[in-house]
């Protein structure tokens, strides 16, 4: 079946369409469009919900239209429609659901309702280098959610662990807005990171003299807490008069700090749920750094255990990763009428 599937719950208004088997979750993508504000949004440090709104509305159609016309298909070969119902900024996310109430209407096509984090999960499930073998364990790791949850089949989510504050890529976000270094943060500070590494790395020693707390590492639990270590950058960049000058070290020793944490509670958890896969999903597992000392350190740790990381243009938001949800989404869920879809920025995982 054909699956068009609709995003815009941040600042990325995003059209794909999968030709997916139902019976055996293969999913082809015939085309993944995203259209970024990042440029937009950049000069004020951060996603500023009123422009954001403004600019879906005018990318939204022509979205569409591209991944309609880049996939070769007309509209009504499409099958389902899946958008994200939430969570994210209500008045993001209310044109892509709006927009999906007037197609679904003039198409007569049904629409299923997806959890952007749901969608970010099954991002691994989009050209998989492997067989998922279950219990699997999935890491999640963007701008607004970090959680760990266990899926003992395809479609059966639990969340055993997320941030009783920031998100990791909050963590990165707000470093980086206090480094004065641009949004988003994330992938500033893993280039300054790099920069350090390689300084030191002809020495075969990647050392440095700052320290960053890892709040709770050892906690008895599967949550995180990023809120500790912005603050104690920001205190530490208060004290030292030279932090300018040692910016790609500071980067180097913060991203350090959030990956030992990652890596830290994700083995953990493994370990007790005795998973058979562990996959990392979010726009921080675009992190080359997180994704190299993960797949390290479960070789060491556990070697029978398979990794799975989504391939980078799918870690970030896109709409192909909501479109596959619904493969999975759609033998318990029923698709909803036009006149029921509604947002929600608070949805929770089930
Ligand atoms: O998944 P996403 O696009 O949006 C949310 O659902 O939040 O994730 C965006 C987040 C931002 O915080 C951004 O800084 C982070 O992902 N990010 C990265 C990298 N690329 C994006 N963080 C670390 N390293 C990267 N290379
Ligand atoms: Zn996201």
């Amino acid at each position: 079946m054909y699956i068009l599937g609709i995003e815009t719950s941040c600042d990325e208004t995003a059209a794909s369409i999968i030709k997916a088997d139902i019976k055996t979750g293969k999913i082809l993508v015939l085309s993944n469009i995203i259209s970024s504000q990042i440029e937009i949004h950049k000069k004020y440090g951060g996603v500023v919900p009123e422009i954001a709104a403004r600019e879906h509305v005018l990318n939204i159609l022509p979205v569409i239209n591209e991944s309609l016309e880049t996939a070769k298909i007309i509209p009504q070969k499409i099958d389902l429609i899946a958008v994200t119902k939430g969570p994210g900024l209500i008045t993001s996310l209310i044109t892509g659901v709006e927009t999906v109430r007037a197609l679904s209407f003039a198409w007569g096509k049904p629409v299923l309702e997806i959890n952007h984090v749901e969608g970010h999960i099954y991002s691994n499930f989009i050209e998989p280098k492997s067989t998922i073998k279950f219990p699997a364990l999935i890491l999640t790791v963007s701008g607004g959610h970090t959680n760990l949850v266990i899926m003992e089949k395809n479609n059966k989510i639990k969340v055993i662990g997320e941030t009783l504050d920031d998100a990791a890529g909050e963590a990165y976000d707000k470093g980086a807005k206090m480094m004065n270094l641009g949004y988003p943060g994330g992938p500033i500070i893993a280039k300054y990171a790099l920069e350090y590494k390689k300084t030191l790395n002809h020495k075969k020693i990647v050392k440095t003299d700052l320290l960053f707390p890892r709040p709770m590492l050892n906690s008895n639990n599967s949550n995180f807490s990023f809120s500790g270590l912005k603050t104690s950058l920001l205190y530490q960049l208060k004290k030292d008069p030279t932090w300018k000058k040692r910016v790609p070290e500071y980067c180097f020793a913060y991203q350090q700090a959030i990956i030992d944490i990652l890596i830290a509670k994700t083995l953990k958890a493994a370990k007790k749920l005795n998973v058979k896969t562990i996959m990392l999903s979010g726009g921080v597992s675009a992190n080359q750094e997180l994704r190299d000392s993960l797949s390290r350190a479960i070789k060491n740790d556990l070697p029978k255990v398979n990794f799975l990381v989504p391939a980078k243009e799918y870690t970030t938001d896109n709409a192909t990763m909501i479109a596959a949800a619904a493969i999975f989404k759609l033998k318990h869920q029923k698709p909803a009428l036009f006149s029921k879809l509604r947002v929600d920025p608070s949805l929770q995982l089930k």
